[in-house]
């Protein structure tokens, strides 16, 4: 053959492999949203009429349903409208069966859908939820007498995804198989105060959680999520490839633009002193971006050490020996880091409050260590109300002091007090020495991104 021709053949055939693959990804996230808009992956632990007799366990106590049930239920526990059909539940919430009984369950958007003002989606994380008074009320009012098995939330926003993958490993065989009665007996810290990252940012990243303690790509590091003792080895081998397409599905998501004006120039100022700054780190933005993925030593970083160290080493060794390890072809295994992942910081104008644990409110604030609110509360709304354009983030109120144990819990957890453990809002300093115009000019560029 004519070796022009050969060339030319070669390359249509290229283009021919090519074609189905492209079309092949966005069929697989067309999947994935599907799966996760319409499917739950834990059984259903709640009778429906639960949701709507919860509000008798609320405090203060109401003499009668409020009207408007759906919303204030909402706003009782930080939960957000579905943006897709989801009858009369938000996200997070949804039916499912539990062998032959039909019922409520919740599912991913619990934690990772989240609404900034008045707009709902899919993959920002849920600064809002009091995922403890959640469980709490539901099963209290579905006749479940059990305690949780650990503390869910410390404080309103986070929760403690950690302890629940420590709790639920801990009843597995490497195999998947249930040790029922002789459970590992891995140290569960439930104090790490977690904050969910948004899902737009895992496409830029080659590991992923606050550690970056994991490849980005693995679907079956997801898949811990549904790790309740009901699931079998054979209900996670089929729903392998459903993971696969909400994988597919994330890695599609886009930040959401910052939706009030920008001053222009003063964003230009602040993307200099960023490319100066802090490039090395977050990576830079636009059509050419770049993003270094570094993990910063705990030393250097110096932010709440309580994640770094909250999860037992004898975990990731389990773990490694695990099915959740031995992904096809090559298995992923999780791994040991130094400390905290740096993050991309597209759409960060939306993901207020900020580091790991939620710490501080506002990108103003990440960049003075100093002027960082120590003991602090907020709405938990998401209205423009609630949005502090200026600081960007959420608008806070100072409190002196903590509220007293005689406080009922949900009112509680409405406190960050960054004094407690897991709620350090220190380090990160690499803003202090600017001045405050210099700071302003910095929050006015990352509006942009
Ligand atoms: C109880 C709340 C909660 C639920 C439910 C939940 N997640 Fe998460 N998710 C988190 C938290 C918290 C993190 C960060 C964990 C860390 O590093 O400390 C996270 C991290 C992730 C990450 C990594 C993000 C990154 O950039 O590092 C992915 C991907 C993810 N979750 C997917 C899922 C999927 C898929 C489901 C449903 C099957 C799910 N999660 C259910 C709370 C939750
Ligand atoms: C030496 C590396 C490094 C430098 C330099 C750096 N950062 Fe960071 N940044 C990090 C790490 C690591 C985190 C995560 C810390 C945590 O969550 O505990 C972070 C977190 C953040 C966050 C919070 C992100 C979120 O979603 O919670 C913002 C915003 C941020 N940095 C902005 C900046 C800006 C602006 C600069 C420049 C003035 C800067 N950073 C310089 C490493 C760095």
């Amino acid at each position: 053959m004519h070796p022009r021709i050969d060339l030319l053949l070669a390359l249509a055939l290229l283009a021919a492999a090519a074609w189905p693959l492209q079309a092949g990804d966005s069929d697989a996230a067309a999947r994935g949203k599907k799966a996760l808009e319409t499917r739950a992956f834990t059984p259903s632990p709640w009778p429906f009429a639960a949701y709507d007799n919860v509000w008798k366990a609320w405090t203060p106590k109401l003499d009668k349903k409020p009207t408007d049930y759906d919303r204030a239920f909402r706003e009782h526990y930080g939960l957000h409208a579905a943006p897709y059909e989801n009858g009369k539940y938000p996200m997070g919430l949804r039916p499912g069966t539990f062998l032959l009984f039909k019922g409520l369950t919740t599912d991913c958007m619990l934690c990772h859908g989240g609404s900034i003002l008045g707009k709902s989606y899919v993959g920002l994380g849920n600064s809002s939820l009091d995922i403890q008074a959640f469980f709490e009320d539901l099963n209290r009012t579905a006749g479940i007498a059990r305690k949780l098995p650990h503390t869910f939330s410390n404080v309103r926003g986070t929760s403690e995804a950690g302890a629940m993958a420590v709790f639920l490993h801990s009843f597995r065989n490497p195999d998947l198989s249930l040790r029922l009665t002789t459970r590992h007996k891995w140290e569960l810290k439930d104090d790490l105060c977690e904050d969910v990252p948004a899902w737009w940012l895992l496409k830029k990243k080659k590991t992923m959680y606050h550690t970056g303690g994991a490849n980005s790509r693995s679907v079956r590091s997801i898949m811990q999520f549904m790790l309740t003792p009901n699931n079998s080895l054979a209900t996670f081998e089929t729903e392998e490839p459903v993971f696969r397409d909400i994988q597919a599905y994330i890695l599609s998501l886009e930040a959401p633009k910052y939706p009030f004006p920008i001053n222009a120039k003063l964003a230009n100022t602040g993307r200099k002193l960023f490319v100066k700054n802090c490039a090395k780190c977050h990576g830079t933005y636009g059509e050419d971006w770049t993003y270094p993925n570094k993990v910063i030593p705990l030393k250097e970083i110096d932010t709440d050490p309580a994640r770094y160290h909250g999860l037992p080493v004898a975990l990731g060794e389990f773990y490694n020996e695990s099915w959740f390890a031995k992904e096809k072809p090559a298995g992923y295994k999780s791994m040991q880091t130094a400390g905290y992942q740096a993050p991309p910081l597209d759409g960060v104008w939306a993901t207020a409050p900020y580091f790991h644990n939620g710490s501080v409110p506002s990108l103003y604030h990440v960049l003075n260590s100093k002027a960082r609110p120590k003991i602090f509360t907020r709405s938990f709304r998401t209205d423009e109300a609630d949005y502090d354009k200026n600081n960007v983030g959420w608008k806070v109120q100072i409190l002196r002091a903590s509220p007293g144990t005689n406080v009922p819990g949900i009112e509680r957890r409405k406190v960050y007090d960054t004094t407690q453990p897991g709620r350090g809002n220190g380090g990160h300093t690499y803003g202090d020495a600017f001045t405050d115009d210099e700071r302003r000019a910095v929050v006015e560029y990352l509006k942009t991104l």
